[in-house]
């Protein structure tokens, strides 16, 4: 036996799972033929009275088992082998369930997917008090639902509700969480754990304990054991995925359809359902998708930008500059991190702002029980206000966020060289000016590089960062390492305008400037987006990030690469009407508390201007196929290396649909010489460089090239 150490001690048998060659166990058909014959070896020795209880435990630190083998649910090429890989696990764990003994999944660390319905499977579940325990069942995050069991055994174990959620979310979730959810039934000091898991199992064999279900309050009773209260809970239940996922995601909804179907009913029959509806999704493409997604992930998590020989220093103390939204954003997730920031502005109010926006945060994290009220407290004092450059002296790392001018960040950057130390790393969260330029201000360019954080700076989980030809690489790796540290995902760019997200992004949104000039409607144009499924329409966005911000950079973006990048005048026009978008109320839209109607006047700005007739198809080709022709123009200026950091890129920065697995991702569905030739048509009838095809492109097109091989 290879993944498996079985030891047995008076009566007691305990299973080691050890994956060889792995920081990680996971069930692959390997592991689990193995399983099956250690399960039938124990059913023999539970009739002899050999043995009469059971521990599975890992030999991982911090993991139990992270769940299936992804690569295997990769590899699913039709609904009958994953109908029989299904079935083949659920056997295998129905088994393990059925053994006469008693049965108990030791958790220390990760506890996911097959790994928990493994758990599950047994009679009893135990943690320690490891911070690093997870349980949960994230397999919608890769499209499909579990299959070996848990949408059966996870309602009953701990009612409708929870199970719901656990595996409509993926979430995972801490021991003590689970103990109260009636996950686990024990919690024991890590230390401890194999011992106290031995007296557990004692205590049961010798009667002296007896673990009983949770009770269920008179609510949760009426919402999971009356016909009414179950039909409230899954018309409510679809109603909200419906508008989380706008249809897009079919994994949730089938399980809700299962669980709807299976809750009460008998097992078996539950089993079997959950095998046909795991055997459709395992092979969408949403799910093909979503694991390459997942991959790319992985991925850059721990990507080497840099030469894994270069230490980057540790960040003690921080410096931010300017309070506005994402200085005081930069400044609050630092804090969130336990690190002391120190926040300048020039403005008293931008600084009672900053602190208004940081306290809303706080204390929504305390509400969702991610910080207890004494974290919050804490790290709600480690941001400290300033209008000079005070406390500066000692900051391992300054971030400048100030207005988007080059001439007042020259300045700043010119008097933080002079108050830093020698080895503080100077950082510009600029959204599209050259960093080079800032650093040849400063008394040493080696130690100025961009982190573009986007906005809102504590939900999207992406940063740039951007090297300049000056960037040292000890630089570098201090500011990937403290991006990383805040939980953000890292791409590295070239230093040139818009960087590549922004270089993209205002392609499209630009593109959506032009339709509307042209006659189409506002919220028609930010329809066409969202049934394609980004997170939020073109016009929305500029709403969003503010149309002064959004044309600022439009027009550095213009004056760096002509008249490709020219700013509809529909932006400018608006522009020039004053009107900044959401946070004033009024913009493209004009915004009431949660809702917002289109802005009439905007129509008046442009009422001069020709109109043609566009159909939905053409106007979402021009949106798309202007920024994969821009992002292959950033592969030939070498701005990123590979499509896959692009993707991840616009995954991660702007939401560009997971489900697509990524702009050049769906580029390639759509076939280079297709989108080269559409493009030539556009730019024929349109007589402009916007849509013309990039060399890169056109390469590919005469070598019958993909992105992605
Ligand atoms: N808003 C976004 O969506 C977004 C996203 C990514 C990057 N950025 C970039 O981040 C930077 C800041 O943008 P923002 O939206 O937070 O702007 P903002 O206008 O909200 O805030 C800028 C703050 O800088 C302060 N300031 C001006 N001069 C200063 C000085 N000399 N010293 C200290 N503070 C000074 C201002 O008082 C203001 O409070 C810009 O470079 C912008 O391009 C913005």
């Amino acid at each position: 036996m290879s993944n498996f150490n079985l030891k047995i001690e008076k009566k007691i048998a305990i299973l080691e799972f050890d994956q060889p060659d792995s920081k990680v166990n996971v069930l692959n058909t390997q592991v689990m033929q193995e399983l099956a014959s250690i399960i039938e070896e124990l059913a023999k020795k539970s009739c002899s009275q050999e043995v009469k209880a059971l521990l599975i435990t890992s030999k991982k630190d911090n993991v139990f088992i992270a769940g299936a083998d992804i690569k295997e649910i990769e590899n699913i090429t039709s609904s009958q082998e994953a109908k029989e890989k299904a079935e083949s696990g659920k056997r295998i764990l129905n088994n393990l369930a059925g053994l006469n003994l008693i049965t108990v999944a030791v958790i220390d660390g990760a506890c996911l997917g097959g790994g928990f319905e493994l758990a599950l499977a047994c009679k009893y579940r135990v943690a320690s008090f490891n911070d690093k325990v997870r349980i949960g069942l994230p397999e919608v995050n890769l499209g499909i639902i579990p299959g070996f069991g848990g949408t059966q055994r996870l309602p009953r174990l701990v009612g409708l509700t929870k199970a719901l959620v656990m595996i409509l979310s993926g979430q995972m979730i801490p021991g003590k969480v689970a103990l109260r959810y009636g996950v686990v039934d024990k919690l024991f000091p890590q230390v401890r754990l194999i011992d106290d898991s031995l007296d557990f199992v004692n205590s049961l064999l010798e009667g002296k304990i007896k673990i009983n279900k949770k009770k269920k309050k008179f609510f949760q009773k009426f919402l999971e054991d009356t016909h009414l209260g179950r039909l409230i809970v899954f018309s409510q239940t679809k109603e909200k995925i419906l508008k989380k996922t706008k249809g897009f995601y079919p994994a949730p909804l089938k399980a809700i359809e299962l669980i709807k179907r299976t809750y009460r009913g008998n097992i078996r029959k539950g089993f079997f359902l959950e095998s046909e509806a795991f055997s459709k999704l395992a092979v969408t493409e949403v799910s093909k998708n979503l694991i390459k997604v997942f991959y790319l992930y992985e991925e850059f998590k721990k990507y080497p930008w840099v030469d894994s020989k270069i230490k980057p220093g540790p960040i003690n103390k921080c410096g931010v500059l300017g309070a506005g939204v994402m200085g005081g954003g930069i400044a609050q997730l630092i804090s969130c991190r336990d690190i002391p920031v120190r926040l300048k502005d020039i403005n008293y109010r931008a600084l009672q702002t900053a602190f208004r926006t940081a306290a809303g945060l706080f204390a929504y994290a305390q509400r969702k029980r991610k910080f207890k009220p004494h974290q919050v407290t804490y790290k709600f004092g480690l941001i400290s206000p300033t209008t000079t450059y005070r406390g500066f002296e000692n900051s391992d790392i300054v971030i400048e966020a100030v207005v988007e001018d080059l001439g007042i960040k020259q300045k700043v950057f010119k008097e933080l060289s002079q108050v830093v130390s020698a080895k503080t790393i100077l950082a510009s969260n600029t959204s599209a000016l050259p960093i080079t330029k800032m650093a040849q201000v400063t008394n040493s360019a080696d130690r100025v590089v961009g982190l573009h954080f986007f906005n809102p700076v504590h939900r999207m989980p992406l940063v740039e960062v951007i090297k300049s030809p000056e960037t040292s690489e000890q630089t570098l790796a201090g500011a990937i390492a403290f991006a990383r540290s805040l939980g953000k995902v890292v791409i590295v760019v070239k230093d040139v305008p818009g960087f590549l997200i922004n270089r993209i992004l205002l392609s499209y949104l630009n593109e959506a400037g032009f339709l509307v000039e042209e006659g189409i409607k506002i919220e028609h144009i930010d329809r066409i987006a969202l049934k394609f499924g980004m997170p939020m329409g073109p016009m929305e966005l500029i709403d969003e990030v503010g149309i002064d911000v959004g044309h600022k950079v439009a027009k550095i973006l213009e004056e760096a690469y002509g008249s490709r990048m020219q700013v509809s005048r529909l932006l400018d026009k608006v522009k020039e009407k004053g009107l900044l978008g959401k946070k004033a109320k009024l913009g493209f839209y004009i915004h009431k508390k949660k809702k917002k109607i289109p802005n009439p006047d905007i129509y008046k700005l442009i009422e001069s201007f020709p109109k043609k007739s566009i159909s939905d198809d053409i106007a979402f080709k021009r949106m798309i196929y202007v920024m994969i022709n821009e992002a292959a123009r950033c592969l030939e200026e070498r701005v990123v290396d590979n499509p896959q950091t692009i993707d991840i890129g616009m995954i991660m920065g702007t939401g560009f649909p997971p489900h697509r697995a990524g702009l050049l991702r769906y580029a390639d569905t759509l076939g280079i010489d297709n989108i080269v030739k559409e493009l030539e048509v556009l730019e024929q009838k349109f007589k402009t460089l916007r849509f013309k095809p990039c060399n890169y492109l056109l390469d590919m097109q005469k070598r019958k090239d993909k992105f992605y091989h």
